[in-house]
């Protein structure tokens, strides 16, 4: 079938969306559907579709756009197998393996990007308490689900949390708490693909507050709630952005690059959204077009 939008013919069939989500949010979240009336303008029906209902036919949609799968870190070996058998998912589904792990931080510290220090602990490794306050998360999750907050009396909390994560296989990451989330917050500066040119373009950004309070108690909400509100970006965070990347893989529909003020008050890398960011397509002016123009240009490109 020739992609639709590449033709004039009057007889072609409406280009089709699949926006990917999971059972507990089957409608998607409200700014995520914010997309779908622009996509609509531009000649392409979008609907929300769940990663792991076995009635969806993905060779029906032209793209799959991935947007709140947020439960895959519970059957993480299923969803990347999902992912990967999807023909035209975007992210694509390298991207999608690559970046549900941050592992990925390492190789862009070692790229040179300014990220938050963080000691990986191996299942069997044995956890020594830091001096100060910590963060304590696992390398695989999402929506700060398993993440928790912990000071120096709090030692016996943390060292079971390392362990309950340690029992599950998981690889834990322990970082210092940066205190100035709490006061400036974190970051996210999102980027859409340009539709004429297909490499990522800055759209807006939003302030985040900060979202640990303390111990993991292991909420059972699909993801911790979240205080946001529209932001400028300084030059710094800028340039920190520019720097993530320009050193990850291209070929992106969308890019999420989450910072906080280190110790020095310079920004640094804390995550690298490229699989199941909220877009905040609400937060600013037509946010939600050039997200739409994007998925646009990506159908073009990309031809079934
Ligand atoms: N080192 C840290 N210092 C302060 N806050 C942190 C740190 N790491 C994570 N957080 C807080 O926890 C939230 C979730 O952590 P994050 O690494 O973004 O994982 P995910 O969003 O994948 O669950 C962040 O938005 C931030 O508020
Ligand atoms: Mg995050």
């Amino acid at each position: 079938m020739n992609n639709p939008l590449q033709t004039g013919d009057a007889t072609r069939a409406e280009a089709r969306v699949a926006l990917v989500t999971c059972r507990e949010l089957p409608l998607l979240e409200d700014d995520d559907r914010l997309v779908i009336e622009p996509l609509a303008r531009l000649g392409v029906r979008a609907e929300p579709a769940v990663w792991d209902d076995p009635d969806v036919d993905w060779s029906a949609y032209d793209l799959a756009v991935v947007r709140s799968p947020w439960d895959y870190f519970y059957r993480y070996a299923e969803f990347l197998a999902w992912a990967a058998a999807v023909d035209r998912l975007a992210n694509p589904a390298a991207v999608v393996a690559w970046n549900t792990d941050k592992r990925y931080l390492r190789e862009l510290a070692a790229a040179g990007v300014r990220v938050v220090p963080t000691t990986w602990i191996e299942p069997d490794d044995v956890f020594v308490a830091p001096e100060g306050d910590y963060v304590v998360k696992p390398a695989v999750s999402a929506g700060s689900k398993d993440t928790g907050r912990y000071g120096p009396a709090e030692a016996g909390l943390a060292a079971a949390h390392v362990r309950r994560l340690q029992d599950a296989g998981r690889l834990v990451m322990v970082q210092p708490y940066l205190p100035a989330v709490d006061t400036y917050g974190e970051t996210a500066l999102l980027y859409f693909a340009d539709p004429a040119t297909g490499e990522l373009a800055y759209s807006h950004s939003i302030r985040k507050g900060a979202m640990l309070t303390g111990p993991d108690t292991g909420t059972d909400s699909l993801y911790v709630p979240e205080a946001i509100e529209p932001r400028e970006p300084t030059a710094a965070e800028f340039e920190v952005a520019r720097q993530v990347l320009a050193a990850t893989p291209p070929g992106l529909l969308y890019a999420r690059v989450d910072l906080i003020p280190g110790v020095d008050g310079d920004p640094v890398l804390v995550e690298l959204e490229l699989t199941e960011p909220s877009v905040f397509l609400g937060y600013a002016h037509q946010a939600a077009d050039r997200f739409a123009a994007a998925i646009t240009g990506r159908l073009n490109r990309a031809p079934r």
